[in-house]
């Protein structure tokens, strides 16, 4: 068995990401509709710094929507980047000629989540492997079919002879993941970036898959972005782990410290949502208060605070908390709630995401008095403690928070994590 390449912390990066943003631009068209709005800027991935260490492998985690598969594609030139960059060794992706990028995708392979859609089910499997080394210009058949066999002896496929004319449809789904793998590796690449690629396949298959990459890694000295919902393979698979949320990477750091550890409260609800028996569902849908905001319009300050149990005065409080906290009090039963209703009168405005809120018609006394009662229900929230100033505002007020920029990724013992609960401890240049 060959030994595993040392990922030294001190090894120059593989890939080094500075800064990186990719934003989709809605502008009323098939796309905009689709995400059931006509304009906007849908910011994907925000303000991402990531290095990779030659022979790590780095997991990517988060709920639907946190631009894993972006930043992902990024890394391949499959997406633009809108701002910041993406260095492979010392070459810029974005200052890449097109076919500077196709050579890239030989040396940066990405596998996805469903082996049926990777796999044209009209081509053999020798074809469909075989296919990456004639698109890269490997004229002879002979050649290509020596390339194809050692690949998917590689990935567990022998007698090799008994798949080398077998279509898609013959095969299991994890036949058809190692298939997909063989394709990814005959290039001999240096970077792969795996979209999922087990969360598809039966539990019974999935570890087998994950300890096959693994033996492909030390084998052929690969580098690994493991992209995946499920913490519970993260914690087997991973050296380091990148929690994002909404488009920015959370905490980051190795994989021990981070479930030893959590220390962002989204990476405590994620860690303590893992289901026991079943860690194949893994996301949680209850965390504390509420869905995934909009990726269109994130919340202010940091984007998980609508949703923290620990938040306090400096994450971001803004209109639309208020709104919310206004809707959750017309729940309660005891509320006076035609009366109040009529003072504070409509709300739509405070969607418009703002550190000020101007709420109430029916005088500015009778707002405060709501807003007090609000206070008295609940002294523990947070949100109160964001607010600044109350203004008299025509017949309601004006409610000021303290506005807060998103926590950058600080140093907090062997991890870095982006929260207001974690003072600067320094900053590595690394
Ligand atoms: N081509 C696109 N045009 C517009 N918006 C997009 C595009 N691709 C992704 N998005 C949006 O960017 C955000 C991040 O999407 P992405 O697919 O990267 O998330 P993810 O973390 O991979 O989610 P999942 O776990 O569901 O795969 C989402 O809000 C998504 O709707
Ligand atoms: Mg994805």
């Amino acid at each position: 068995m060959p030994t595993k390449p040392e990922t030294r912390a001190d090894a120059p990066a593989l890939v080094d990401v500075r800064d990186l943003s990719v934003h989709f631009e809605l502008r009323g068209g098939t796309l905009a509709r689709l995400f059931g709005r006509d304009t906007g800027t849908i910011k994907a991935v925000d303000g991402v710094d990531l290095r990779l260490r030659p022979g790590e492998v780095v997991g990517l985690v988060g709920e639907s929507g946190s631009g894993k598969s972006t930043l992902g594609r990024a890394l391949l030139g499959l997406v633009p980047a809108t701002s910041g960059s993406i260095h492979l060794r010392d070459q810029n992706l974005a200052e890449m000629s097109r076919r500077q990028l196709r050579a890239i995708r030989r040396v940066v392979q990405m596998v996805f989540q469903d082996p049926n859609a990777a796999l044209n089910p009209s081509m053999t499997i020798e074809e469909a492997v075989g296919d990456a080394l004639r698109v890269h210009g490997m004229k002879s058949a002979t050649e290509r079919r020596a390339g194809v066999v050692q690949a998917l002896e590689r990935v567990g496929l022998s007698p090799v002879e008994l798949f080398l004319n077998k279509y898609p449809r013959d095969l299991s789904g994890g036949q058809k993941q190692r298939v997909v793998l063989a394709r990814a590796i005959v290039l001999n690449p240096t970077l792969l970036v795996a979209d999922e690629p087990v969360s598809m396949l039966d539990m019974s298959v999935r570890a087998k898959i994950l300890q096959l990459m693994l033996d492909l890694k030390h084998d052929l000295e690969l580098t690994y972005v493991y992209i995946t919902h499920d913490l519970a393979t993260a914690k087997y698979f991973c050296d380091r782990v990148a929690i994002m949320y909404l488009g920015r990477i959370v905490e980051i750091g190795p994989t021990e410290e981070i479930f030893a550890q959590p220390r962002h409260p989204y990476t405590k609800a994620l860690l303590a949502a893992i289901p026991e028996p079943d860690p194949d569902k893994m996301v949680p849908r209850d965390l504390p208060r509420g869905e995934i905001p909009d990726a269109a319009q994130p919340p202010l300050g940091c984007a998980f605070h609508p949703r923290c149990p620990e938040a306090v005065s400096g994450c971001g409080w803004e209109s639309r908390d208020l709104r919310t906290l206004v809707e959750e009090h017309w729940l309660r039963a005891d509320a006076a709630y035609d009366e109040e209703r009529r003072v504070i009168g409509d709300l739509d405005h405070l969607d418009t995401p703002s550190t000020t809120a101007t709420l109430g018609v029916g005088g500015s006394a009778q707002v405060r008095a709501i807003l007090d009662r609000m206070r008295t229900e609940d002294v523990d929230e947070p949100l109160w403690s964001g607010v600044t100033a109350v203004e008299d505002s025509g017949s309601g007020v004006t409610v000021h928070f303290e506005p807060a920029p998103p926590p950058p990724l600080r140093r907090a013992g062997g991890v870095e994590v982006a929260c207001v609960l974690y003072p600067d401890e320094g900053r590595p240049d690394a």
